[in-house]
C-alpha cells in the first residue's frame, strides 16, 4: 500500500509535460479499453478515441490529453472489425506467403500478442510517444480488401476526392513509365496497383 501511494504521488509530481508513454503505463498492467473506451463502439473514422483526462485522475492530479492526429481515411469502423476478433493471425499468413503488399518491417515479430487491439496498433509496449509505427499501414487491410481497382476502390477507405496518386506520377507518367528511362522499385508499385492487373494492352 504504501508503495502504491509512493508511486501516485511520484506520478501526479511528474505528469506535466513528458509525452504520454504507452510503454510507461501498460507496464502498469492497464488495458487499452481502460483508457479508450469508445473504440469498442466506434464506427466512423473520424470519432476521437482518446481518453478524457477523468481516466487519469486516479493516479493523476492533473492531465493534458493532446488533440487526434489526422488520418487518412475516411470510412473505418472499429466496432465491425472488432467483432472478428483478433485479425493478427490473417496478417501474420499474409507475410509468410509473401502475400503482403508492403515492406514488412518488424511488423511479423509484433503479431504475437494475442491483443485483438494490437494486431493493428502494433509496439505499443516500446512505445513512448506513439507515431505511425503504432497505427495500421494500408497494406494490413487489403490483406482481406484485395480487390484493387483504382480509382475506384480506394473509395471504400479514402475519400473520393483525395489526392491519391504518388508524386512520381508527373504528367507524361504513362508514356514515361514504359520508357525503360525510369529506374523505379516494381515492388513499390503493387499496395496501390496489386500484383495483378490490366491495363491497355501492355500488361
Ligand atoms: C493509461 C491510459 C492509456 C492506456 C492504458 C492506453 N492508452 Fe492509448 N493513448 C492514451 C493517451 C493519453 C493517448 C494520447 C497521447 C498521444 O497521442 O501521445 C493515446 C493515444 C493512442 C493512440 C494514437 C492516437 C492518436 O491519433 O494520437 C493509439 C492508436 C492508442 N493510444 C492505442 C492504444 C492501445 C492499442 C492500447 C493498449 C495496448 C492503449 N492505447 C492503451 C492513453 C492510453
Ligand atoms: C483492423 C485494424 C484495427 C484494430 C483491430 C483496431 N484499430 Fe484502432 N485504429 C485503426 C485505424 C485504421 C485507425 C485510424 C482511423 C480511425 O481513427 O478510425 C485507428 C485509430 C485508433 C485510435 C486513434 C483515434 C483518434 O482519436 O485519433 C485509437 C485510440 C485506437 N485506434 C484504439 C484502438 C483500440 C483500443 C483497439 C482495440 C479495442 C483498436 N484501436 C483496434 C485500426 C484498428
Ligand atoms: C494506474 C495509475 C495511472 C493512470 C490511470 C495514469 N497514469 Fe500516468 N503515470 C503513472 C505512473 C506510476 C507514472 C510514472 C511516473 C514517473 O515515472 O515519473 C506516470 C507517468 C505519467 C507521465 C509522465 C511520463 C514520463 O515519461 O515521465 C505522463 C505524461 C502521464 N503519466 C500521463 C497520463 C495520462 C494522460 C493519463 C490518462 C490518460 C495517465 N497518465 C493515467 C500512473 C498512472
Ligand atoms: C481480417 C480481415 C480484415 C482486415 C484486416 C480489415 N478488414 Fe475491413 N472489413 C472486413 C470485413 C469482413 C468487412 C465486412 C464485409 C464488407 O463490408 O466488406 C469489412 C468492412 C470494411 C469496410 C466497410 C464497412 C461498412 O461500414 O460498410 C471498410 C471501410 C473497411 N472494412 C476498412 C478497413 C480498413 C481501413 C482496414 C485496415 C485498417 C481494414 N478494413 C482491415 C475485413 C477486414
Ligand atoms: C481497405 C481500406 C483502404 C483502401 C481500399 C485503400 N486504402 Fe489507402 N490507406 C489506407 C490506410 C489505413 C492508410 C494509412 C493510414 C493513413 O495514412 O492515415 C492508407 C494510406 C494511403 C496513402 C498514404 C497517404 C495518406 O493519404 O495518408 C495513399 C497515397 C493511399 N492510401 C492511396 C490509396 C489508393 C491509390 C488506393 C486505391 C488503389 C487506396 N489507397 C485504397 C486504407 C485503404
Ligand atoms: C505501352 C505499354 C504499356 C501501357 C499502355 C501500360 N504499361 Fe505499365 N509498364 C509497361 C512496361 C514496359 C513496364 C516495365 C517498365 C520497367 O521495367 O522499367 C511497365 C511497368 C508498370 C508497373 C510496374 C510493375 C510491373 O508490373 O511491371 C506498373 C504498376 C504499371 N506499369 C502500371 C500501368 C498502368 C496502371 C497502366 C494503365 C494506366 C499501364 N501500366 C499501362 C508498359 C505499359
Ligand atoms: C500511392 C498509390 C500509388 C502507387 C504507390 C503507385 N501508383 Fe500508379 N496510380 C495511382 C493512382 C491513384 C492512379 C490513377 C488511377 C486512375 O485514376 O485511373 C495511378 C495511375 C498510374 C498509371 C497511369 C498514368 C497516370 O498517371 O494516371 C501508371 C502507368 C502507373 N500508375 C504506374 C505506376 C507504377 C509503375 C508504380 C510503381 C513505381 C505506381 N504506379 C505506384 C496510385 C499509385
Amino acid at each position: 500500500m504504501t508503495r502504491i501511494i509512493f508511486l501516485l504521488l511520484w506520478a501526479s509530481a511528474a505528469c506535466a509535460a513528458a509525452p504520454f508513454s504507452h510503454r510507461l503505463h501498460l507496464g502498469l498492467k492497464l488495458e487499452c479499453l481502460t483508457c479508450h473506451p469508445a473504440a469498442a463502439r466506434s464506427t466512423r473514422a473520424g470519432d476521437n478515441l482518446l481518453p478524457t483526462r477523468e481516466a487519469c485522475l486516479d493516479c493523476h492530479e492533473d492531465a493534458a490529453i493532446p488533440p487526434p492526429q489526422p488520418v487518412g481515411i475516411v470510412q473505418f469502423s472499429h466496432a465491425l472489425h472488432l467483432k472478428m476478433g483478433d485479425v493478427a493471425p490473417f496478417l501474420a499468413q499474409a507475410l509468410d506467403h509473401q502475400d503482403y503488399l508492403q515492406p514488412a518491417g518488424s511488423i511479423r515479430a509484433h503479431l504475437n500478442t494475442h491483443n485483438p487491439c494490437e494486431a493493428c496498433h502494433r509496439g505499443m509496449e516500446e512505445s513512448n510517444q506513439v507515431g505511425a509505427s503504432n497505427m495500421p499501414q494500408m497494406a494490413d487491410c487489403l490483406v482481406c480488401h484485395s480487390q484493387i481497382d483504382p480509382p475506384f476502390s480506394c473509395e471504400d477507405c479514402h475519400a473520393k476526392d483525395a489526392p491519391l496518386k504518388p508524386a512520381s506520377h508527373t504528367e507524361h507518367f504513362l508514356t514515361l513509365h514504359s520508357s525503360g528511362k525510369l529506374q523505379f522499385d516494381k515492388s513499390t508499385c503493387a499496395v496501390c496497383h496489386g500484383r495483378t492487373f490490366q491495363c491497355m494492352g501492355c500488361h
